[in-house]
């Protein structure tokens, strides 16, 4: 089983695929990676759109996308990469732009320093609203942030989503694996936008990982995407 917890290959809604043929093509590529299940998270600005509007638009989307899909092709889940604002603090709606069949909302933070500010807004998300976070490609924060910054967004109760394209460039995978280590990274992603801007998929990095943490260690990642999909409840990760 190969899940993709992060893509935008849905037409026309966002920087992702531009048309219906890139999207087929695009799917096609994931076929040939043998990915199983591809989870749709075009990007949601709260600042550009309502978030009615903008399921209307991505549902839109895949009703058009829908009956071109072939058999061969991955199953689709529809969710959202919604860009943290503290606006989303208290928004009932939020929990409409989960992945579909869970409360899990993929949150792509802020490309700044991770504020004591920041951090306290997405506390208060987890702690008293409907919804459990995974936060997109934590690797890229640190572009932007220290260390100790990330580990204070992810010693919340939150899960962590690295990009499977920075596992292998040298110049990120060392900071995935110190992710990985400390127990921050539950599930893997293409970020995949474009067909001209080809990345590598899921299967790709499984002998990378396999081998810098056991034979195994690819298989509870898998789990651990299942369960998300399944919505098990955060006691399932955090014990
Ligand atoms: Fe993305």
């Amino acid at each position: 089983m190969k899940i993709d917890m992060h893509s935008h290959i849905l037409p026309g809604i966002d920087d992702g695929s531009r048309s219906i043929d890139e999207s087929l093509q695009m799917l096609d590529t994931f076929v040939e990676n043998g990915t199983n299940i591809v989870v749709a998270t075009p990007h949601f600005y709260c600042e550009e759109q309502s978030i009615t509007r903008f399921l209307e638009k991505r549902n839109a989307a895949y009703e058009k996308l829908k009956p071109h899909l072939k058999s061969e092709h991955p199953q689709i889940i529809l969710g959202a990469e919604v860009l943290y604002n503290p606006v989303l603090v208290g928004n009932e709606d939020l929990s409409k732009l989960a992945i579909q069949g869970t409360d899990f909302i993929l949150l792509e933070m802020p490309y700044q320093k991770l504020t004591s500010d920041i951090i306290n807004n997405v506390s208060k998300i987890v702690d008293f609203m409907d919804v459990k976070l995974l936060i997109a490609h934590i690797e890229r924060y640190l572009h932007f942030t220290s260390f100790s910054d990330l580990s204070n967004l992810m010693d919340l109760d939150v899960l962590g989503q690295i990009n499977v394209k920075s596992l292998m460039k040298a110049s990120s995978k060392r900071a995935c694996f110190k992710l990985i280590k400390k127990g921050y990274v539950h599930a893997l992603g293409t970020d995949y936008h474009r067909l001209d801007k080809p990345v590598p998929h899921i299967g790709d990095s499984y002998e990378i990982l396999d081998k810098k943490f056991g034979n195994g260690f690819t298989n509870h990642l898998i789990k651990n995407e299942a369960h998300i999909l399944k919505n098990d409840s955060l006691e399932y990760f955090f014990g």
